[in-house]
This record gives structure tokens, C-alpha cells and sequence, in this order.
């Protein structure tokens, strides 16, 4: 059997990858060992958990992780792994309670992981250094980040770009008002690369392409920058609201704010906002939508009404968690100010489509019959650049 290097050395440039990367064990471990266990991953929002002893969970790769706030506002992120003889200790997505307290034999551990009470054990055992160990955070506005590398890589160069861009969305002052978990049969590449085209849109997403432009130019192609996106940007910047095109050396993220489509502000049936009160304090009518990623595991749109983020998790070679959060002006009311299925319809509708896309690729290419295919150089910029991150990440991990 052919090594994960290998098979990144067989891929011809500008074609997908071969078939072993999208559904051996074997891939799947060299990913989560070289990609997920080390670079920073969205894991939430800090609007989720407001209060003292608010934590939600999730699954890393390996690693089940519980992040929390203190006693005094701050956040922390610890192994869901109790010191005792390694139970889970939160079970549920989320919860609040005063301490962390594992349910298998009740040892309680305060917001901040230290050991607190451990019933019945001998005098001499020390509850010193017996804290969840903790989990890296990075928090960018109100957006969490994770990373359980012993040493993580740099975080402030995105945190400073990211910081800037989502400014003008009062991120603080949001809830989520309503959440969507899909689990795609399909490996976590697919997913990402179907996110980074809108090759498909018009044949597949008829309720997003109201709104959502596809636009080349939003991938990055040196020369395609049209008129009217710059002359967008332009008004932006000039009202402090940054929008020019961003993406790091590595092309690991990239931000800019874009254009919707003609006359629309939001992505809704009508076009219109869904929201009836603004998320942003810009004053300008229209400030189209924000869009950033962050290999390998999140995608976001910040509109001037409400904003939409997705973090994907991956559970197996040919599954794949993806989460949806829409939120919304924290004083907005349901019912009042925003109707729930105007909100969520079309980013609903288009979420299944493209599992359905990503299904229908995962069997594709589960054949022994199929062998890498090559991308537009004009509509799968985007795609294309997400694989040759990929590959060069791996293979400069692999190779050391
Ligand atoms: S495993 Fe947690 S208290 Fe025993
Ligand atoms: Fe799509």
C-alpha cells in the first residue's frame, strides 16, 4: 500500500487528489495527525457560553474537548478527560454548572481544571497538579479557537487581519438563533473543496444564487478583479469598513468583503434583510458580506443584518461534522424583528445540496474505476489552491 507522501507525490498539479486520500484509515490518521491535531481549529462562539460556568463540547480528531467560562468572564479550553481513570466528564454539547463535576465517580474540578474534591481516597493522595490539562486557546473578537499541538502555531497574524475585518459587526452583542448539525458521508477534503467553488451553484443552489454572487475575482485570480467590486471596496474603506481581498503567505485564511447580488442585502428568498435591526455600525446601506476561511475547518458570511458561520469536524475517513450558527442582534425577537424560516431557509436548502454534492463525490470517487480530475483554472481557483495547501502541508510534515 502506497504511503500518504507518495500518494501526494502522484497527484498531477491542478487535478484532484487520488483516490486513497479521500477514504483510507490510514490518509484519515496521517490528516489528523499532521493537520488536525496541530493547527488551530474553530470551535465556537463566545456568545454561547455568557455566563460564569457555560461550557459546550466537541470532538477534535482524537480529542474531546470542553471549553468553559470562569468564575471571572474568561474562557478556557481543557481535555474532556477526567484525571481519574479518563472519563468524559461533559457528555452533553453543552450545559452550565458551577464546577465540572465527572459523572462515573464524582471528582469535581473547578472552571479554572484544578481538582477540587475527590471523594474516598486515601489521605495521602495530593489533588496537586491532578487539573484537566489544558486545551490552547485563541480567541479572535468573539469566534474561539482551539489547538492541542503542544506548540501551536503563530496566532496573532490572523487574529490581527481577522480582528480588523469584523469589527463593524457588534459580534459581541449577537446569539445564535439557530443551529444546524450535519453529519456528510463524505471525507473532510470534499467537504472544503466543495465550499471553495460556486462552479455548482447555479445548477445546484437555485435559492442561494438570488443572493449569492459567484464572482471569480473572490478567489483571487491576479487580473480578475472587475470594476465594480473595486469600486465596492472602494466606498467601504473610505466609510472605515475594511473589504480589500486578504490572504496570508501560506494561504491558509483569506477575508474580503463582497458584493450580493444585484439589489440583494441578505441571503434570503426576497433578498431583503432577515433581520429587522442591524448587526453592524457602519451607517452605510449596503455592506454585501464578509467572507473569510481558516483551513482546515471553517467558513463564514458576516451580512449587515445577521452572519452565518460553519465549523467542520471530521469523524471518520468518510464522514464529516459540519455545524451551522446563525446569529443575530442579541435584543433581537423571534417572531418580531426576524421570522426563524426566512432566516435559516436558504442556507438550509443549500447546506443539503451540497451534502448531496459531497455524498454523490464520496461515492465517486470510492471507485476503483475513478482517477484524479482536472480542475478550471477559472472556476476551481479556489478548489485548486485548497488542495495544493493540503499537499504542500503534508508533504513538509511528512517529509521531517
Ligand atoms: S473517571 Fe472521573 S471520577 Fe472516576
Ligand atoms: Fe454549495
Amino acid at each position: 500500500m502506497k504511503s500518504t507522501l507518495e500518494l501526494i507525490h502522484e497527484r498531477p498539479p491542478k487535478h484532484t487528489l487520488p483516490r486513497e486520500l479521500y477514504l483510507s484509515e490510514a490518509a484519515y490518521r496521517d490528516d489528523l495527525a499532521m493537520i488536525w491535531h496541530r493547527e488551530w481549529v474553530f470551535a465556537g462562539h463566545t456568545v454561547e457560553i455568557p455566563k460564569p460556568g457555560s461550557w459546550f463540547t466537541f470532538q477534535l480528531g482524537d480529542y474531546p474537548i470542553v471549553v468553559v467560562r470562569g468564575d471571572k468572564g474568561e474562557i478556557r479550553a481543557f481535555h474532556n478527560a477526567c484525571r481519574h481513570r479518563g472519563s468524559r466528564i461533559c457528555s452533553e454539547a453543552k450545559g452550565r454548572s458551577p464546577k465540572l463535576v465527572c459523572p462515573y465517580h464524582k471528582w469535581t474540578f473547578g472552571l479554572d481544571g484544578d481538582l477540587i474534591y475527590a471523594p474516598s481516597m486515601q489521605a495521602d493522595f495530593d489533588k496537586t497538579d491532578q487539573g484537566l490539562h489544558p486545551v490552547h486557546i485563541g480567541i479572535v473578537d468573539t469566534l474561539i479557537y482551539v489547538c492541542v499541538a503542544d506548540n501551536p502555531p503563530d496566532f496573532t497574524p490572523f487574529q490581527r487581519d481577522l480582528a480588523e475585518y469584523l469589527a463593524p459587526h457588534q459580534l459581541e452583542n449577537t446569539k445564535v438563533a439557530y443551529e444546524s448539525n450535519i453529519v456528510e458521508q463524505g471525507n473532510w477534503k470534499l467537504v472544503f473543496e466543495n465550499n471553495r467553488e460556486c462552479y455548482h451553484c447555479e445548477a445546484n443552489h437555485p435559492e442561494l444564487s438570488l443572493s449569492f454572487l459567484d464572482n471569480p475575482s473572490v478567489s483571487g485570480i491576479a487580473g480578475a478583479e472587475d470594476p465594480a467590486l473595486t469600486a465596492f471596496w472602494n466606498s467601504c474603506e473610505g466609510a472605515g469598513v475594511p473589504s480589500r481581498f486578504k490572504v496570508n503567505a501560506t494561504g491558509s485564511y483569506r477575508l474580503l468583503r463582497t458584493l450580493l447580488t444585484d439589489g440583494a442585502k441578505s441571503y434570503t428568498m426576497d433578498k431583503q434583510p432577515a433581520v429587522g435591526r442591524r448587526l453592524d455600525t457602519t451607517g452605510l446601506d449596503d455592506i454585501g458580506v464578509l467572507l473569510y476561511y481558516h483551513y482546515p475547518n471553517t467558513w463564514n458570511h458576516f451580512m449587515g443584518d445577521h452572519a452565518i458561520t460553519f465549523r467542520m469536524l471530521p469523524m471518520s475517513p468518510t464522514e464529516t461534522l459540519v455545524t451551522t450558527k446563525w446569529l443575530v442582534p442579541k435584543d433581537a425577537v423571534e417572531g418580531k424583528d426576524y421570522d426563524l424560516e426566512n432566516l435559516i431557509k436558504v442556507w438550509v436548502a443549500t447546506n443539503d445540496q451540497d451534502r448531496r454534492l459531497v455524498e454523490e463525490t464520496q461515492r465517486g470517487v470510492s471507485s476503483p474505476a475513478y482517477v484524479p480530475g482536472r480542475y478550471s483554472d477559472i472556476s476551481e481557483y479556489g478548489v485548486n489552491q485548497f488542495i495544493d495547501w493540503y499537499c504542500d502541508t503534508m508533504r513538509q510534515r511528512l517529509s521531517n
